[in-house]
């Protein structure tokens, strides 16, 4: 069974889509492992975006992703790094496929709802920033 940090997004807590998205994780299958309401301030998203900073659009992703809360969870499954990933779709939702979380609910390469961790290494490392090994029901 595999591990994956997913973020609901400012953008997607403050329209409501919050059960909307949850639904979709739990309709592919996937378990809730963790999860928690929360606030990112500045010092954990420099945690979290450690390898973006520098790049041009990484002041922009920090102030929208400490302007509000977000839905942090561990999501778990056969495959889930890669699946969840195929659910949220490309980064820009004008890309993002039919059906996937980006194509419903993002609005643009910002304010695109979701995140997810890309690999095994990242997801091991994403969920130990937002939760302990008490807090994770495996
Ligand atoms: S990369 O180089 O492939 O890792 O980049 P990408 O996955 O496309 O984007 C990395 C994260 O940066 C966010 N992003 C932005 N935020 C704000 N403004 C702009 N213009 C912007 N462009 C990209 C993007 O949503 C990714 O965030 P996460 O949370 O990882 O999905």
């Amino acid at each position: 069974m595999e591990k994956t940090l997913v973020l609901i997004k400012p953008d997607a807590f403050e329209a409501h889509h919050v059960g909307d998205i949850i639904k979709m994780y739990e309709g592919i299958g996937l378990r809730i492992a963790a999860m928690k309401l929360l606030q990112m301030d500045e010092r954990l998203a420099s945690i979290h975006y450690a390898e973006h900073i520098g790049r041009p659009y990484y002041e922009p992703l920090v102030s929208f992703m400490t302007s509000g809360p977000i839905v942090a969870m561990v999501l778990m499954g056969e495959d889930a790094i890669h699946r969840v990933r195929e659910l949220h779709g490309k980064t820009n939702p004008a890309e993002a496929a039919d059906g996937t979380i980006r194509k419903l609910y993002a609005t643009d390469g910002r304010k695109n709802a979701v995140h997810a961790s890309d690999s095994p290494e990242s997801a091991n490392r994403e969920i130990h920033i937002f939760f302990n090994e008490t807090e994770i029901y495996d």
